[in-house]
């Protein structure tokens, strides 16, 4: 296959960021997705539909591509969430959402969630509403091996929480692990969840192989190959509720190359074709616009795109380093030659 074309895709997860640095990456989301989900973990996060609202005229402020872009936006999750701010996001059809983050597990998660016991009367809320909660699902104790974080999670909060709220609308964002793909597929109620495209090409050797690569360090971390192919079989198997969210989390250079560095991989710039990619790894190139542009909107129940896009087999080059802010930005597999590229339906 030398082209195919497809429904204009969505980003179900991604960081955009603010200000300076945003307006360095926001044209990368817009130029290839229809619609995206962007994440609230700003500082400080994102927690009233007011905020999320201001926010999002931001995003749109300074954009000018050709086809229409529709931001749409995850509030954060806290302990002090107000019944009535869940209510008001049923109401508010630019906002979709909340995102549940454990105090500690990622960038910008000090003001997640402690106590994922004293959650119910809110889960019941989003349960009530029909208000889906997009988890980072990974418990952060200290004790815990982070290469053991999200299982443990699903088995010590996900799966009882999905229990006891059987109507609550799931999404497990970024799966990382055999054990996440199994959680979705095994779900009987409405549960979903999203793959990035650093999962789905990398396990953890390119991590930590030949001296450590700080571009590959996100969380949850890269886990080993039987992982990644548990996740590649769930994207390319045609299953509904496995969609694309990149997880795409740009940091200053100067941010990851460092003694401590930061978590995030930047993949906004060339999405679709690594995506593309990984599925034309294991012959699944027919897959990929249920993946990347069906599935994401017929759980959030939101009609598909209409507009089409292309992908060539002509080679993309990714720059070594990209604008960003004050300094750059390295995008994920920088230096290197994807085999596929995007451009717009003639
Ligand atoms: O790698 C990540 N980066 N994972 C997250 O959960 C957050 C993100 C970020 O905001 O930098
Ligand atoms: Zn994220």
């Amino acid at each position: 296959m030398d082209h195919l074309s497809l429904s204009r895709p969505d980003d179900w997860h991604v960081h955009l960021r603010d200000g300076d640095a945003m307006a360095a990456i926001v044209g990368a989301t817009a130029r290839q997705f229809g619609r995206a989900l962007v994440m609230p973990n700003l500082q400080p996060p994102i927690t009233r539909v007011q905020e999320a609202l201001s926010y999002r005229a931001r995003i749109l402020a300074g954009l000018n591509q050709e086809h229409p872009f529709n931001p749409l936006m995850a509030l954060y999750l806290t302990e002090g969430t107000p019944k009535e701010e869940i209510a008001r996001v049923a109401e508010t059809p630019e906002v979709i959402g909340f995102k549940l983050y454990p105090q500690g597990a990622t960038t910008h998660s000090e003001a997640g969630i402690r106590s994922l016991e004293a959650l119910d009367p809110l889960l019941e809320a989003l349960a009530h509403y029909q208000v889906p909660l997009m988890v980072h699902g990974e418990v952060t104790d200290s004790d815990i091996d982070i290469f053991d974080r999200e299982a443990l999670f699903i088995e010590r909060y996900l799966e009882p929480m999905s229990q006891r709220f059987r109507s609550l609308r799931i999404v497990l964002e970024h799966i990382s692990t055999r054990e996440g793909v199994e959680f979705v597929e095994r779900a009987t109620g409405p549960i979903a969840g999203t793959l990035t495209a650093h999962h789905l090409l990398l396990n953890r050797n390119a991590m930590l192989v030949g001296g450590i690569q700080p571009h590959h360090y996100c969380l949850p971390v890269l886990k080993r190959e039987t992982h990644r192919q548990a996740l590649l079989a769930a994207a390319t198997k045609g299953h509904p509720r496995f969609f694309l969210g990149t997880d795409s989390a740009p940091h200053l250079r100067s941010h990851k190359e460092s003694s401590c560095g930061c978590a995030g991989c930047y993949t906004a710039h060339h999405a679709i074709e690594l995506y593309a990619t990984a599925f034309d790894q294991v012959g699944a190139l027919d897959q990929l616009e249920g993946f990347a542009s069906h599935h994401g909107a017929d759980f959030y129940g939101l009609p598909r795109n209409t507009e089409t896009i292309r992908l060539q087999r002509v080679p993309t080059e990714i720059p070594d380093a990209l604008p960003f802010g004050e300094e750059t930005v390295i995008p994920f597999m920088a230096g290197q030659t994807l085999p596929w590229t995007m451009t717009e339906a003639e």
